[in-house]
């Protein structure tokens, strides 16, 4: 088994590389910690970067995590060869580009590119953002699935996740005591379905469902509250159609053997216990 230590970043391509940084410094409340003609590494903590927005094709993302041995990427790369998957070391410059020590990159079963990363790189600066919407942390991340069930035993028995919640044929994950660090978000589509960044408190995410309303940014969900994570939250879209999040309160699971994944029905009500809706359209692209 492949142990994920953390969610470590994301790498979402656009067309317009100044449109995005002005959204994720402007509205989202990232810092911008480092820019090329084609590249720009944001940040909601004190990493060296959490989104970094590529310049090119729109459609192009991946998602990655830390490990803590280098030797676990030698170990993953036999592993995924025995599920038929083919990975690849990143170079010395893709390396570079990604700010991390070693680095291993794959696809899984859905075909959503996964980059497993040794020693990221962190500064010795805190985060300190131009507009402050209460960011604590890059909290999670969701991913596409077109086979639940083939996607969740990926996760869960090659790759070290757990199920915390089931929705339907979805599914939260977790990799350490919070309640889900990925959402597996059934559909058709692959690659990134949200961008979660997780905030102080609830008078943050109040205070941003105001602000995005001001600032006229399509608010997709909420605000309300998840029965699964009890996280209270609201869901926007950024220029790229992106789903972004913010949220506070995720519940953390620490009695580990005693956890039961529970299985919710398929309805409003599973995501959101006040009774918000999605925009469904606009919620699974
Ligand atoms: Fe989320």
């Amino acid at each position: 088994m492949i142990h994920l230590h953390d969610i470590s970043y994301l790498r979402l391509g656009c067309q317009n590389l100044s449109e995005m940084v002005e959204f994720a410094t402007d509205i989202l409340g990232l810092e911008l910690r480092h820019k090329t003609d084609t590249h720009a590494y944001l940040r909601g903590d004190s990493s060296a970067y959490n989104i970094c927005y590529i310049e090119g094709d729109a459609d192009y993302d991946a998602c990655a995590f830390e490990v803590r041995e280098l030797s676990e990427l030698d170990k993953a790369e036999k592993e995924l060869a025995a599920e038929g998957i083919t990975a690849k070391r990143a170079t010395d410059e893709e390396c570079e580009e990604r700010q991390v020590n070693s680095a291993l990159f794959f696809a899984d079963p859905n075909g959503n590119r996964v980059e497993l990363v040794y020693r990221p790189y962190q500064t010795g600066v805190r985060y300190f953002p131009g507009r402050d919407a209460g960011i604590t942390e890059f909290g999670h991340f969701g991913l596409h699935t077109g086979d639940s069930e083939r996607d969740i035993r990926f996760w869960t028995e090659v790759m070290s996740a757990r199920v915390s919640d089931k929705i339907g044929e979805g599914a939260l994950l977790r990799i350490d005591p919070v309640h889900h660090k990925i959402a597996l978000f059934a559909s058709e589509h692959t690659g990134v379905q949200h961008v979660n960044f997780q905030v102080a408190s609830i008078d943050d995410v109040m205070r941003s469902w105001y602000f995005l309303q001001e600032k006229n940014v399509p608010i997709v969900f909420g605000p309300g509250r998840h029965p699964t994570s009890t996280a209270m939250f609201i869901y926007f879209l950024g220029p790229d159609k992106r789903v972004y999040e913010y949220s506070s309160g995720v519940k953390r699971i620490t009695d580990e053997e005693n956890h039961t994944p529970r299985q919710f029905e398929m309805a409003p009500t599973s995501f959101c216990m006040w009774g918000a809706k999605p925009n469904v359209d606009e919620f699974s692209e």
